[in-house]
C-alpha cells in the first residue's frame, strides 16, 4: 500500500533534519528483518509473545559448561525457533535504503541488534553488531571473531587460536554483557552524533535503547520508523508509523529531492 500524504510529509521533514545534521547514525531492530521473512521477539507475531521470553540464565549455563553448550550447538534437539527463515532471507528494500544512504554520504554508521548479517548483505560498511553476527564465533576472553565457517572444532569448547580462551558463537546470549569493544564503540557514535534514525526496535532491550537516548541527551534529533508506538516514541522528534520496508527507500527519495 502506497505511504499517504501525511506519512510523506512526516519523511519530508526527517529528510530535511538528516541533511542538516552534521553525524547521523541508525539503530535497528527486528523490525527492519519482518519484510525479509523472519519473525520480530515482541509485539504481533513476535517469538516471544508466542513462546515466551528464554530465561536469562542461557549465559551462565554456557560458562558452568561450555563443552556442554558446545555438544547441543552440534547435535540440537529439535528445530531452532527461527526455523529456515534465519537461513534463507535476503534483504529487503529497507536493508538496500540503509546502504544506499551510507554511500550517498548520510548515514555515518549503522547499529544494529540483529545478528542476521542483512545489512552486511544489503552492502552496508559501517556495522556495529551489538548482539553479535551468526556467521561468527567469538573468543569470550579477547573478543576477537572468527568467522564460523571452517574453524577447528575437532576439541570441545574450542580454544581461541589468539590467547586460548573458550570460544562461543558470537550471538549475545541472554544474561551475557555485550562485548566491551563493540558496546564502547556504539557509545562513542551515540555521543558524537547529533542525529539518529531508530528503526524496527520496541526499544526495551537495554544497552542497546539507551544509544537514542544519549543523542537526545545531548539535544540531538531522534527519528523514529515503526509501523507501532515504542518506549522511544515519547522523545521522537519525528515519527513515522511505517514499515521499514516502505518508508526507507522513501526517505532516500525524499533525501535525493533536496540534493
Ligand atoms: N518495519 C519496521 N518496524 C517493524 C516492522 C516493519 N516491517 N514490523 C514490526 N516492526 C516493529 C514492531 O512494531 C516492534 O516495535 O519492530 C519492533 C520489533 O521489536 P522486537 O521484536 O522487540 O525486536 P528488537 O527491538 O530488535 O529486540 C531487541 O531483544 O530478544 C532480544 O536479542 C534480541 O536483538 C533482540 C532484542
Amino acid at each position: 500500500m502506497p505511504l499517504d500524504y501525511s506519512t510523506l510529509d512526516l519523511i519530508g521533514k526527517a529528510a530535511r533534519l538528516i541533511k542538516s545534521s552534521r553525524y547521523f547514525i541508525a539503530l535497528t531492530g527486528a523490525g527492519v528483518s519482518v519484510e525479509s521473512g523472519i519473525r520480530p521477539f515482541r509485539g504481533p507475531g513476535g517469538l516471544w509473545t508466542e513462546f515466551g521470553e528464554p530465561p536469562m540464565d542461557g549465559y551462565r549455563s554456557f560458562e558452568d559448561n561450555p563443552r556442554g553448550y558446545w555438544e547441543n550447538k552440534l547435535n540440537p534437539e529439535g528445530r531452532s525457533r527461527f526455523g529456515d527463515s534465519l537461513s534463507e532471507a535476503k534483504p529487503n528494500a529497507g536493508h538496500l535504503a540503509f546502504a544506499e544512504l551510507e554511500t550517498m554520504g548520510f548515514l555515518k554508521s549503522l547499529i544494529t541488534q540483529n545478528i542476521d548479517d542483512l545489512h552486511i548483505e544489503a552492502g552496508s560498511n559501517n556495522v556495529l553488531e551489538i548482539h553479535g553476527n551468526k556467521l561468527k564465533l567469538r573468543c569470550v576472553r579477547c573478543n576477537t571473531r572468527f568467522p564460523k565457517e571452517g574453524f577447528n572444532l575437532s576439541t570441545l569448547p574450542p580454544k581461541c587460536p589468539k590467547c586460548g580462551g573458550v570460544v562461543k558463537d558470537d550471538i549475545v546470549m541472554f544474561g551475557e554483557p555485550i562485548p566491551s569493544d563493540v558496546l564502547a564503540a556504539c557509545q562513542a557514535e551515540a555521543e558524537r552524533s547529533d542525529c539518529i534514525i531508530v528503526v524496527g526496535t520496541s526499544a526495551v532491550v537495554y544497552p542497546a535503547a539507551s544509544l537514542p537516548l544519549i543523542v537526545n541527551d545531548r539535544g540531538g534529533v531522534v527519528i523514529e520508523i515503526n509501523p507501532l508506538e515504542s518506549d522511544l516514541s515519547s522523545i521522537c522528534d519525528v515519527v513515522v508509523r511505517a514499515s521499514s520496508g516502505e518508508a526507507m527507500p522513501a526517505l532516500v527519495e525524499a533525501l535525493k529531492r533536496l540534493a
